[in-house]
Formats: structure tokens, C-alpha cells, sequence
């Protein structure tokens, strides 16, 4: 899965540091690949990167979601050149100030992880937690084994950034991997991956290897309603940062996983 053309390169465990063992307990190598697609997005790889490092963008370019997940409380932890964020799923936005029924979203966290939500009595924020205790509960008969992930890893999502363009989703049962690939020859454009990884449950049967997908500029096939909304935005934030009255710009402490993603460019080509 990694590899480098450089015959000296430092050991793979050295370079991802502390984060080999954020990730072992996931336990990637119980996981099939369940869809591989290259899409030409066009933006530099960088802003791409920038695009999945914040979560300062959701509100705006992704509003459904805030009936799913806690957009502004979340953590950030800087590690030498890479980085994370975590983020609460499975429950409401602090922007949403009151809701009836459970909204649809929630619904189908519910039953994804085995609850009938016309059985769920509790808060709509008491799901995330309900969501955590089920699967804590049901894991053997589902044949899955979260032993030694501790209950939030249960429903949300520890985003990684590996330096310099592999963005990592974990979650209890899958992974969703992307890359961020120059482009051969145009600097406005970029080669962006989906990798998607599903836990197979003991004793069940693993699927074929998906075939590779290839979306060329100009495709009109979804990605997913979320990453579809964050290609519209970068074109637009790729022409913006080519216009002459572009002066560079203000990076928020929401963004500071993109100032240390930059800054870490920077020492690379300054040594
Ligand atoms: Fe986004």
C-alpha cells in the first residue's frame, strides 16, 4: 500500500510515528475493499487536502449534516507532520436549537447499528450513546470484535491526515481512505481517490476486489451527496485563490490543521 521510490527512506512505522497505534486497533487487515474510484477534481491536491482537515466548511457546504454530527466541539491534535480531528456522530449540531421526531439521518444510524428507532424511547442526543452500548453489547453475535476500541470510536469519526495526501476516516466498521494526488501536468487539478474498506464480520464470506472506477473532469456520476458538495466547492475555491485580487488568507484555530499541513510543506521545500 505505501511505497517510495527512495532507496534511503526511513521506515514507514518511523514516518507515521504515533499513529500506527491510533490505527491498530482498528484492525484495517479485517477490512475488504468495497469500492475504489479516481475522480479528476479540479483544484490543486493541496486544497483538496485543506478540504477534508477542517470541519469549519460543514455548516455551509454540507447543512444536512448537522442532524447527524457535532460540527463545532472537536478535538484537534497536531502530530509532528500529520494530524487529526475528531468528530461526535450520532447526534445534533449545537446550531439545531430543538427537534420533534428523530430526524432521518439519526434514524438510520439506529438501525444500521441493529435498534429499531420506533423502539427508541430516549433524547435524540441520547442516541449516540445508545448507539455505542448496542454495539458494545451485540458484538460477538455480530461477529465483530471492538475490544479495543473504547466507546466514541464506536460511533465517530477520527479523521487522519497522513502528510502529505492520505486523509483517513476511521470508524468501528469502516474506512474510508482518500488520496490526494497531484496532477500530472496541471496544477489547478488534482487525482482524488476513494478507497472504501468495510469490517467483514468473522466467518462471513469476503467480497471480489472492486473494479477501479475512473471519473474524468466533467463527470456527472456522484461520489456521494457529501463529497459531491465539497467538489462543487473547490473549483470555485481553486479559481478564487487564481484571481488577482486573491491576498492569501486568514486560517481560523477551527483550521489549524491546515496552517500545520502547510507549514509542514513549507519546511520540507526550505529544508
Ligand atoms: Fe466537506
Amino acid at each position: 500500500m505505501w511505497f517510495s521510490l527512495d532507496t534511503e527512506v526511513e521506515p514507514l512505522a518511523d514516518y507515521v510515528s504515533d499513529l500506527a497505534g491510533h490505527f491498530e486497533p482498528y484492525h484495517f487487515e479485517r477490512m475488504a475493499m468495497t469500492r475504489w474510484v479516481t475522480a479528476e477534481w479540479n483544484c490543486n491536491w493541496k486544497a483538496a487536502v485543506d478540504a477534508f482537515a477542517e470541519a469549519y466548511h460543514t455548516a455551509t457546504t454540507h447543512p444536512q449534516l448537522k442532524w447527524y454530527l457535532d460540527d463545532i466541539d472537536i478535538q484537534i491534535d497536531l502530530y509532528d507532520k500529520h494530524s487529526r480531528y475528531l468528530i461526535a456522530f450520532g447526534l445534533l449540531s449545537p446550531r439545531v436549537d430543538s427537534v420533534g421526531e428523530i430526524p432521518p439521518p439519526l434514524k438510520f444510524l439506529l438501525s444500521d447499528a441493529g435498534i429499531d428507532p420506533a423502539s427508541y424511547e430516549g433524547p435524540v442526543n441520547g442516541i449516540r450513546e445508545a448507539v455505542q452500548k448496542h454495539k458494545r453489547a451485540t458484538q460477538k453475535e455480530q461477529g465483530k470484535d471492538f475490544s479495543e476500541l473504547h466507546d466514541d470510536q464506536l460511533t465517530d469519526d477520527y479523521n487522519y491526515l497522513v502528510f502529505p495526501g492520505v486523509t483517513f476516516n476511521t470508524h468501528s466498521d469502516d474506512l474510508m481512505l482518500y488520496r490526494h494526488r497531484p496532477h500530472p501536468s496541471d496544477p489547478n487539478k488534482c487525482l482524488f481517490d476513494v478507497w472504501m474498506f468495510e469490517l467483514i464480520p468473522e466467518g462471513e464470506e469476503w467480497p471480489e476486489l472492486p473494479k477501479h472506477d475512473f471519473r474524468p473532469e466533467g463527470s456527472t456520476r456522484s461520489l456521494g451527496l457529501v463529497i459531491d458538495q465539497d467538489a462543487a466547492n473547490l473549483s470555485s475555491v481553486q479559481a478564487g485563490m487564481n484571481s488577482s485580487a486573491y491576498p492569501g488568507l486568514w486560517l481560523s484555530e477551527q483550521e489549524i490543521r491546515l496552517r500545520h499541513f502547510h507549514k509542514t510543506i513549507t519546511e520540507f521545500i526550505e529544508g
